[in-house]
């Protein structure tokens, strides 16, 4: 038997052996009374009562053991010109200042703060701060406008914001505060203060009583310590969208996710202390959360907080100077980057002008990694490109190869075998398992491995219905895909209405929401379909109310304008076709997944269950006058 599957039938046959030991590589105040309590299903905890700190973990643990002067941050921002090293000794005193910050503002262990920042060291700072003293953060990403912001805010009831004076997105400045004001505005529930950080590049106006500039706060602060808290507590919560408007709650625990990010670094991601470890992603999304913030901070790593883009800032070798300035060992970024970086330079001239000797794996996630750009970047970089497969809901990788481990024969399409604790499975419609090479819904055994969500925030219920309800004793991961004979996985797309936008993920179905709400439309459908640089981009579809006579391009800047301002600039949505009707069932169900095969040129079975199937020839008509569809 391979290593790799060693190591896994022990974490799938003895998961509190497993993880149990684990553990030990984690500081804790109080050692567990149980590894895993599974006397409420579907409901499990990791490590219950034991106590630890996050940031204790990430920090100080790190300082204590020699790391003051190594660099636990390098804050690389071609979008200011900047280069800002910070050592764990400088992060702890600042951490520790903005922890006192809150403290000062009312905020205590259990109570909410709402981080809403760009890509600078203030949002982890941000984030360090509220874990230090057990409050539990819920970071929204930038890329959102007032309505999604809005949203969180009712569900999280956040104590404190904390935000920027603005964002710049390549050579635009976004400014953050007139958003953050409207989504207060918006929102029912009204947070008591708003801590902003005053960038340079744009000065926030502040509202008198209730906003609080960061520089001045942090000036005379008492500096707050780490506090305990139960191993089960929330570290945060971070909001992932569904198949409706309102987005998910994620909560994440403090005790199980410091064990199982811990043990990814250093088994998936072969790191070791002391790497530079870059994620090229957003603090706003979970890539974020677990890889650039916390695993390589608790591995007492360097971690790359980049402000930039793969391309444009200033050009297609982006990435290749920060690995090559900076050292980096492993880098970990979507597909979608790279099939940017492609498009620009696709002989890879860029690359040749950086010695990138240091760097030994380039693991990517978000979206299914086509064979095209596998191949590509494996090619150019020559070191191995390491697939894996991953949810906001697990926080750390489901499938992959574990470099770490040892390091599986790469087969291209396939983010390798399950990873040591996620028991996976292939089921049909009705939960009942599937044999090798049959498409099916990809489930997991419960229970699900340390790290992975308890729970949605506030809401169990919600929970069941999303997650465990579909198929007792599974979780249900929404994607679907298959095991070839070797037990592979192959990750197929996602069975439901999410979609993935150049790695960000998005709810098709919220937009449908905003649409509906548009005065002439009298139903809609939005879909994800094929586009080669972002993987998915929405497509609606609209029929308008009877008597509605509208230009169609004009109505399109409508709608357009209308999702921009309620979801962001970040749902990509800028295509609207009208058309007569919708395909549908005889009980009045949309058809989405066949209009996506029309609109993705693919072949398609007529659904026996169809209304009409002329219809299906007016999607095809019409979808073909924007170039999709069967040429
Ligand atoms: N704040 C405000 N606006 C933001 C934003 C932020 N943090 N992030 C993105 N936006 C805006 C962009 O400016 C753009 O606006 P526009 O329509 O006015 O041009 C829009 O949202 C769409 O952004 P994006 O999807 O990022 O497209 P892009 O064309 O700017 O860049 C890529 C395309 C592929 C280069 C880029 O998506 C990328 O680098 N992706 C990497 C993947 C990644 O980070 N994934 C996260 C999970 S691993
Ligand atoms: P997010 O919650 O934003 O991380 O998005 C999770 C979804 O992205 C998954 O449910 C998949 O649909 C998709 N995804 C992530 N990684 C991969 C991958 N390596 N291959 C295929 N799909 C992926």
């Amino acid at each position: 038997m391979e290593k790799f599957d060693v190591v896994y039938k022990k974490s799938i046959e003895d998961p509190e052996g497993f993880w149990g030991d684990a553990a030990s590589d984690v500081e804790w105040y109080k050692k567990w009374d149980k590894v895993l309590d599974d006397s409420n299903p579907p409901f499990y905890q990791w490590f219950v009562g034991g106590e630890l700190n996050t940031c204790y973990n990430a920090i100080d643990y790190q300082i204590e053991n020699g790391r003051a002067d190594q660099v636990a941050i390098i804050y690389d921002s071609p979008v200011t010109d900047t280069i800002r090293n910070i050592t764990y000794k400088e992060l702890l005193d600042e951490v520790s200042k903005f922890a006192g910050v809150l403290l000062s503002l009312g905020v205590e262990k259990g109570d909410r703060v709402i981080i809403y920042m760009p890509m600078i060291p203030e949002s982890v700072v941000a984030m360090l701060a509220c874990a230090r003293i057990g409050a539990i953060h819920s970071v929204v990403f930038g890329g959102f406008a007032p309505h999604e912001l809005a949203i969180r805010i009712n569900d999280a009831k956040p104590k404190v914001m904390v935000s920027a004076s603005c964002g710049i997105e390549v050579k635009k400045i976004i400014e953050y505060k007139p958003l953050l004001d409207k989504a207060v505005e918006l929102s029912d529930f009204k947070p008591e203060k708003c801590v902003i950080f005053q960038r340079p590049q744009a000065k926030a106006n502040m509202i008198d009583g209730r906003d609080v500039d960061w520089a001045d706060a942090m000036k005379d602060v008492k500096p707050a310590g780490c506090v305990p808290v139960a191993a089960t507590d929330p570290l945060y919560i971070i909001y992932t969208s569904g198949t409706t408007g309102m987005p998910k709650g994620v909560v994440r625990d403090n005790g199980g996710h410091a064990v199982a990010l811990k043990w990814s670094m250093r088994y998936i991601y072969g790191i070791e202390p002391g790497d530079v470890y870059w994620a090229a992603s957003d603090v706003g999304w979970v890539v974020g959360h677990s890889y650039i913030v916390y695993a390589p901070l608790m591995m007492g790593c360097t971690t790359v907080l980049y402000e930039g883009k793969p391309v444009g800032t200033p050009d297609p070798g982006a990435f290749w100077r920060v690995i090559s300035q900076h050292g980096v060992k492993v880098l970990f970024t979507a597909p979608t980057a790279f099939r940017a970086i492609k498009r620009e330079d696709p002989n890879g001239e860029f690359v040749k002008k950086y010695d990138i000797s240091c760097f030994k794996h380039l693991f990517l996630a978000g979206e299914r990694l086509d064979p095209d750009t596998y191949y590509w970047a494996s090619d150019l970089l020559k070191v191995p490109v390491v697939d894996h497969w991953w949810q906001t809901e697990t926080g750390w990788p489901i499938a992959s190869n574990c470099v770490g481990i040892e390091q599986l024969e790469i087969k291209a399409g396939s983010p390798t075998k399950a990873v040591s604790g996620y028991d996976v499975r292939i089921v049909d419609n009705d939960g009942k398992e599937v044999g090798p090479n049959v498409e099916g819904i990809v489930a997991i055994k419960l229970p699900l491995p340390p790290g992975c969500l308890p729970t949605l925030w506030k809401n169990d219920q919600k929970f069941r219905e999303s997650y465990t309800d579909p198929f007792h004793g599974y979780y249900f991961t929404g994607d679907g895909g298959y095991k070839d004979d070797d037990g592979y996985l192959f990750i197929m797309g996602r069975v439901d209405d999410v979609i993935n936008v150049a790695g960000h993920r998005l709810s098709t179905g919220a937009m449908e929401e905003v649409i509906a709400k548009h005065r002439d439309v009298a139903e809609c459908a939005v879909l994800g379909v094929e586009d080669s640089l972002k993987g998915q981009v929405p497509l609606g579809f609209v029929v308008l109310k009877a008597g509605a006579d509208r230009d169609s391009e004009e109505l399109k800047s409508e709608l357009v304008q209308m999702v921009r301002s309620d979801i962001g600039a970040v749902a990509c949505f800028k295509q609207a076709l009208n058309v007569k009707r919708l395909p549908k069932t005889r009980s009045g169900k949309i058809l989405r997944g066949t209009m996506r095969k029309i609109a993705d040129g693919k072949d398609y079975k007529v659904p026996s269950t169809i209304d009409d199937p002329t219809v299906l020839d007016e999607i095809g008509e019409a979808v073909r006058t924007i170039g999709y569809g069967k040429k």
